[in-house]
């Protein structure tokens, strides 16, 4: 009997134990941010299949990563391919998701008879303008019952302090006008889409003075334009918080709302002159470093909530991500909330927290 006894009192010993250290049930990212910004993700098919159940736990918004650049739906002049993009978007309906549409003009991932002719000779901007308008109205006429966001003209801006535009074809061609005109085109293909301006280094304070000009300009103009996105591809350190809180309310300022649309952090610091880091492996100091820094990113985001409807990850864990092919090929990265197996990292916690 003494032994059934202290056997009995043992095993609920080990119980309690048990359950004092099991994790209780995950919080949910999406919940956390509800009534205060959509919570997104940029997926492909293939993660989709692998994270079903993680996107649809947590996220409430996809973007596609790679299926609506123009290369992908329109490789050739005559030919466009659907399957993909379709699939995406009909998952997006089956679970509810708002979708964001990436993106309608973009210097890369575009086809070079796009500009081009065979010769390798720049098209006339006539041409241009025709073969723009073709695509964004097919595109954007299609969608137009799915996609409630559109960023219409990514990374327009130039890197350079000295130049205001990027000085890629389409500017070669159109000088900015092919800007002004992809935001028209598109509006007249979903007056309902909200459409945006899509950048990176929008916190840079030079950049942004360059990215607020051509705003203010194509507001000035009538132009439709509703939105800034940032992307927020950033470090532990850069940019500072300041200059993040500085850029949302210069944005926002001109009217226009504000979404982080690509948010990842970099485990490594990135200059271009700087010497590679060499790869680490995933480490308590860097999961550490990269909750510090969620934290204070999410709490500065959710004190800026009126001004920010969505906030979307560039992926969806750190099995597959960008980052870990640049700059440098195959250096593994660790930017997103989850890790490599879909594990909820402890910036995740601290995000939801
Ligand atoms: C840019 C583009 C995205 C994506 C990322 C890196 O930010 O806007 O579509 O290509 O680079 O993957």
């Amino acid at each position: 009997m003494k032994t059934a006894a202290r056997l009995l009192t043992l095993l609920v010993l080990a119980s309690a134990c048990q359950t004092a250290t099991e994790p209780g049930p995950v919080p949910v990212l999406k919940q956390r941010f509800e009534g205060q910004f959509w919570v997104g993700a940029a997926v492909s098919l293939p993660v989709l299949a692998r994270r079903d159940s993680l996107v649809r736990t947590h996220f409430n918004s996809l973007t596609a990563e790679n299926a609506m650049k123009w290369k992908s739906l329109h490789p050739e002049p005559d030919r466009y391919i659907w399957e993909v993009a379709d699939s995406l978007v009909a998952y997006a309906h089956q679970h509810g998701f708002r979708l964001r549409g990436h993106t309608l003009n973009w210097y890369q991932q575009t086809p070079e008879w796009v500009t081009r002719d065979q010769e390798g000779q720049l098209h006339s901007a006539d041409s241009l303008m025709a073969l723009m308008k073709e695509h964004i109205h097919t595109v954007v006429k299609r969608y137009k019952n799915d996609i409630y966001a559109w960023d219409v003209v990514n990374e327009a801006i130039s890197d350079d302090d000295s130049l205001l535009f990027r000085p890629n074809d389409f500017y070669l061609i159109a000088g900015p006008t092919y800007i002004e005109n992809a935001f028209r085109m598109a509006h007249e293909a979903d007056p309902e889409a909200l459409l945006f301006y899509n950048d990176y280094s929008t916190a840079d304070p030079k950049k942004r003075e360059r990215i607020l000009e051509l705003l203010q300009d194509l507001l000035n103009k009538g132009v439709p334009v509703h939105g800034m996105g940032m992307q927020g591809h950033w470090d532990l350190e850069q940019p500072s918080l300041q200059e993040i809180e500085t850029s949302i309310d210069a944005y926002a300022a001109l009217g226009l709302q504000v979404q982080i649309t690509e948010l990842d952090i970099n485990c490594y610091a990135y200059t271009e002159q700087e010497p590679q880091q060499a790869e680490q492996p995933w480490n308590p100091t860097l999961d550490s470093l990269l909750a510090q820094r969620y934290d204070e990113l999410f709490a500065l985001l959710e004190r800026k909530a009126d001004k920010l409807s969505a906030v979307t990850f560039w992926g969806v864990d750190d099995s597959k991500t960008w980052l870990s092919n640049f700059p440098v090929k195959r250096r593994r990265n660790y930017p997103l909330l989850f890790d490599s197996l879909a594990r909820p990292k402890a910036a995740f916690y601290r995000v939801v927290d």
